[in-house]
């Protein structure tokens, strides 16, 4: 199955900008709409990519943007519900549905599918978890289009919104830090690796059909990876790990703020760990990249004291 062009919804986000940069240097073409696509023009210097004006929710606008395209991948997601984008069901479950029929009007009949590790209807502990899983059951509910879905655990690299969003708390934050759920457990995974595994899937019919867990190479708690995180900064911060009630406290307070930094939804999406039983990038033939070769490259470089920490490292 050749692939020249592609849409990728959500194309525009931190997974998109990786992935739209790996496809582009196979010379497949990318169309990513976008609700804000003057906000994306960094994505135009890509040969062969396209973000263009679309309301993905419109299925005559959907069909239009899949229209030509050898393949569609989606990786539209919201960690948390807020008034002008809708809550989890409209991203996580509507949207898919309407895919899947832009999908058949298209003619096209190749989905790549952005899920989530723990995803899962009945027994996600969270709204994100379970719509997320809703979701994913039905883009494999029809037989006429071949779909493969990823099931990342967090993702990480340059642009992430987790190390960087540490990164942000723990320099905002001058005291000892309050960490919520601090002994949730994780297998970060790179974006990079996230992306190569859509770019492998793409034309392989043996993914056809198939979910796959993705995961890093190395275990770490919460708390580890936000001191990991201070030690990359440079940062001499005491972490002061919160109970369970204290945590639901924090959450509730902070779900408030603008920006949402942290929420209920979250803290219950953190009460199951995040790790894989079997890595579907090991299966893909990907060696799943550490931390450690990637992080302190952009985390190490926002301040003074992280890039005197990475030349202590270094020597
Ligand atoms: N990052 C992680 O650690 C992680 C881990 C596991 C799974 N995932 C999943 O991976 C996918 C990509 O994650 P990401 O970190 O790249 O997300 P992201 O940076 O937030 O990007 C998501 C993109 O989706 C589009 N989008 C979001 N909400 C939308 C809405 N209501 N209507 C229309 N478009 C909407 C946005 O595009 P416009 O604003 O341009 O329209 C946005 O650029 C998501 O499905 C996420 O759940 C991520």
């Amino acid at each position: 199955m050749k692939i020249n062009r592609v849409c990728i919804l959500g194309g525009s986000g931190f997974v998109g900008h990786h992935l739209a940069c790996r496809l582009a240097r196979r010379g497949i073409q990318c169309r990513i709409p976008s609700r804000h696509p003057q906000r994306h023009r960094d994505l135009e210097v890509l040969p062969g990519v396209r973000p263009v004006a679309a309301d993905i929710f419109d299925p005559a606008s959907l069909k239009a943007q899949f229209s030509g395209c050898d393949a569609v991948i989606n990786l539209v997601g919201i960690l948390n519900e807020s008034g002008d984008e809708g809550g989890f069901r409209r991203a996580h479950v509507e949207l898919v549905d309407r895919v899947m029929e832009a999908c058949k009007a298209a003619g096209v009949t190749r989905l790549l599918h952005m899920s989530a590790l723990n995803a899962d209807r009945e027994r996600g502990p969270s709204r994100y978890l379970s719509t997320k899983g809703e979701g994913e059951n039905h883009a494999h509910g029809h037989p006429e289009i071949r779909v493969t879905s990823f099931r990342p655990s967090v993702i990480f690299g340059p642009g992430d919104s987790f190390f960087n969003r540490f990164a942000e708390l723990l320099g905002l934050v001058p005291a000892p830090f309050p960490l919520a759920c601090p002994d949730a457990r994780f297998a970060p995974v790179y974006v990079g690796d996230v992306a190569d595994a859509f770019i492998r899937a793409l034309a392989d019919p043996a993914t056809w059909g198939r979910r796959y867990d993705l995961c890093g190479p190395r275990i770490f708690t919460l708390r580890e990876l936000v001191r990991y995180s201070a030690d990359n900064l440079g940062l001499a911060r005491p972490i002061i790990g919160l109970g369970d009630s204290a945590s639901i406290l924090q959450a509730r307070i902070l779900e408030r703020l603008p920006g949402q930094p942290f929420s209920y939804d979250n803290y219950l999406s953190l009460q199951v760990d995040s790790l894989c039983r079997h890595n579907g990038l090991i299966e893909l033939g990907i060696e799943p990249a550490d931390v450690d070769s990637i992080v302190p490259l952009y985390l190490g470089a926002r301040s003074k004291q992280g890039r005197l920490a990475r030349l202590r490292r270094l020597t």
